[in-house]
């Protein structure tokens, strides 16, 4: 089995792609991005993702390919859009993938494929016990791991704190929307992450996310009885994840 994958993020703003060693979890060669298609239809991601495979280092067909992306994802099929094309919902989109790229492809969660890079190769090393993922973006990601396995599709991003589902008030994107200052936005990361411990009793929480790059600003704000620490994988999470979970589904087939 090879020690590469293929791994492939798809957001909001754009597609990203590299090719992973799995083992020291770099990327082999430059990292592809393209802007995702106005509108994020199904038909234009799949074509965008194929430009962005053909930009990528040529490997051998039976290199694994992992796709991650902002929803719900059961059986190859993305199951929610909180914040793309409703089209998605109910489509066999690994069916769609495979079919466009001529190869088959495993398509996960974006939260999952972060949080899974996180705990093989970075902030989450060797973490035991219960560990939440959080990704900060347009919308709040997260991922489960208990003793390092996932239990994917943990959707606590659409919490409902006070009425209202707290992606919308806690997301990075409403920082921007509303233009929060830092102080102003970690109140509201308090009561999210408070809440999130409050249900859970975690034993670690991972930030993910662009934003995470400047964890100094707002990390320090909050007061939890939980260790939380910032991503470290960062811009590349989604891409190492998603190759490690397509390679990890290729073996155990
Ligand atoms: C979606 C999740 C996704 C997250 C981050 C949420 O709105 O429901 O599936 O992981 O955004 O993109």
């Amino acid at each position: 089995m090879s020690k590469y994958a293929i791994g492939i993020d798809i957001g909001g703003t754009g597609i990203k792609g590299g090719l992973v060693d799995l083992k020291s979890g770099e990327l082999v060669g430059e990292r592809i991005r393209i802007e995702t298609p106005t509108g994020g239809e199904p038909d234009a991601i799949a074509n965008a993702v194929v430009k962005v495979l053909t930009q990528l280092p040529q490997t051998d067909p039976q290199t694994p390919v992992g796709i991650c992306f902002p929803a719900v994802v059961k059986h190859g099929v993305t199951m929610s859009a909180a914040n793309v094309s409703k089209a998605w919902i109910g489509l066999d989109a690994e069916k769609l993938f495979t079919q466009k790229l001529n190869r088959k492809v495993h398509i996960v969660n974006d939260a999952d494929a972060a949080g899974v890079a996180e705990m093989k190769f970075g902030a989450g090393k060797k973490k035991r016990g219960l560990v939440i993922m959080t990704t900060l973006g347009t919308g709040i990601g997260t991922a489960l791991f208990i003793k390092g396995i996932l239990v994917p599709n943990a959707e606590l991003g659409h919490l409902e704190i006070g009425g209202v589902d707290y992606e919308t008030k806690a997301a990075y994107s409403a920082k921007e929307n509303e233009d929060l200052t830092m102080v102003e936005w970690a109140q509201r990361l308090q009561i999210y992450y408070s809440n999130l411990e409050r249900l859970f009793t975690p034993d670690l929480f991972i930030v993910g996310g662009g934003i995470s790059k400047h964890h100094e600003k707002f990390l320090p704000l909050l007061r939890l009885n939980t260790e939380i620490v910032p991503a470290t994988k960062r811009n590349n999470a989604g891409i190492l994840g998603a190759a490690v979970l397509a390679h990890k589904t290729k073996t155990d087939e």
